[in-house]
């Protein structure tokens, strides 16, 4: 185990009744509330409703930043740093998902400076001094962020994706998990959300140290969790249980305990965001492309590790080699992937492999586990993925 420090404050309240906890959440943060939310789902399930009739019976001033779209634009982060200095917003709720949750982080941090936030936190990585409290309201389990230090924006017009990273300013306050406001998920957005979930397990769990540690058999337990879970709620969209475990999993795959003491990895995700960031593909059908065939192509330096995840997640036959153990264990998590509804494939995703070099050439290359990546390794691990 690497050395660690871990921290993470906040305050999770789930289950079937956790809206209920609203109105004492957010005593303890005074003023008007800026409302974030997404292009309109939570007006159509009534989740609106539900939240400004707690924010109203609790005599909240609400300002309203909607429309955030998924891959959140710094345009919309803009727009909520001047209602949040025109309103004096003293708490931010977001209600949604990882974009909604990630464009009101950006507006926490950039309602506090004079300086560009993007320039500042997203491109040069300094740290904010100060931030707005903010309160998440999750409605798809996937990216995590209603419960770590992480924000992903795009700069559509720079044509980049990019995360401001383990600012413990950005942590929400607390997060309600309800996993009945989950029932109204597309199919496709449960998949998405399913294959970043799993994409976050793989950076984590497919890097050194490979000793047998807690972390790794962590990380285990919460796919298979999130195997079994998939499977019944797909079957079953109103299995209670089956939602739990999908919201309960995600948030637990990026709060920092699955990975602490590891090296991490995140290349997937870096060549992802690379082609979200061009073509505006949701994040999880970017990785059920990229990930398997990145694993594929690390496998010969990574046999061991993909070996044990084949027979311990997948029941590969331990009597195959090594190497035949890991190419099965990446077959059948393609596979699972594609049961699914996720895209595996360039063409399926509605990019043309023409376009390999513009996402190579856009890729961060700072993370890597068991092979450090050039741009022609990239270019390598997509066309593997055409
Ligand atoms: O926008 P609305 O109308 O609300 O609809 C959303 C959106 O179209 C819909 N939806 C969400 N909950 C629903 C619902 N529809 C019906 N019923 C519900 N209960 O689902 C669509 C996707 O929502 P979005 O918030 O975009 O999805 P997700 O949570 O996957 O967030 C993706 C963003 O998070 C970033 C991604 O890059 C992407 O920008 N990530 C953030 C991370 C973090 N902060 O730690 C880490 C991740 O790796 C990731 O990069
Ligand atoms: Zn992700």
């Amino acid at each position: 185990m690497n050395d660690f420090t871990y921290y993470n404050p906040v305050c999770i309240h789930f289950g079937k009744n956790a809206l209920d906890e609203l109105g004492e959440a957010i005593a303890p943060y005074a003023g008007p509330v800026l409302l974030v939310y997404g292009g309109g789902s939570i007006k159509r399930t009534g989740l609106y409703d539900r939240v400004m009739k707690i924010l109203r019976e609790a005599g909240r001033d609400v300002v309203e930043l909607g429309g955030v779209m998924p891959n959140p634009r710094t345009e919309k982060v803009y727009e909520g740093i001047e209602l949040c200095r025109k309103h004096n917003v003293g708490l931010i709720l977001a209600v949604g998902g990882g974009s909604a949750i990630d464009c009101a982080k950006a507006v926490a941090v950039g309602a506090k400076t004079d300086k560009d936030f993007w320039q500042t936190f997203y491109v040069d990585a300094e740290r904010a001094t100060a931030a707005i409290p903010l309160g998440t309201v999750l409605t798809i389990p996937a990216t995590g962020s209603e419960m770590d230090s992480s924000s992903v924006i795009t700069n559509w017009a720079a044509g980049e994706k990019r995360g401001y990273d383990g600012d413990p300013l950005i942590y929400p306050k607390f997060s309600i998990l309800d996993p009945t406001i989950t029932y109204t998920l597309p199919k496709n957005q449960m998949a998405y959300g399913i294959v970043d979930t799993m994409s976050h397990l793989f950076e984590l769990y497919f890097s050194a140290p490979d000793r047998e540690n807690v972390t790794d058999d962590l990380a285990e337990g919460l796919m298979h969790a999130l195997i079994r879970a998939a499977r019944e709620a797909m079957a079953d969209p109103q299995d209670y249980d089956a939602r739990a475990d999908l919201m309960w999993t995600s948030s637990v795959a990026l709060c920092g305990m699955a990975g602490n003491g590891k090296d991490n990895d995140w290349a997937s995700h870096n060549i992802e965001h690379a082609i979200s960031a061009l073509f505006d593909v949701p994040h999880g059908a970017g990785l059920a492309v990229v990930h398997p065939n990145y694993l594929e192509y690390i496998r010969p330096y990574a046999t061991g590790k993909l070996a044990r995840f084949a027979r311990r997640i997948w029941g590969v036959e331990a009597t195959l080699s090594e190497d035949e153990q890991a190419a099965e264990g990446i077959r059948r998590t393609r596979a699972f992937f594609h049961e699914l509804g996720a895209p595996v494939t360039l063409a399926e995703l509605g990019v043309s492999a023409a376009e390999i070099d513009r996402i190579a050439a856009a890729t961060d290359l700072s993370a890597w586990s068991y092979k450090q990546l050039t741009q022609e390794d990239v270019k390598a691990i997509l066309r593997m993925a055409q």
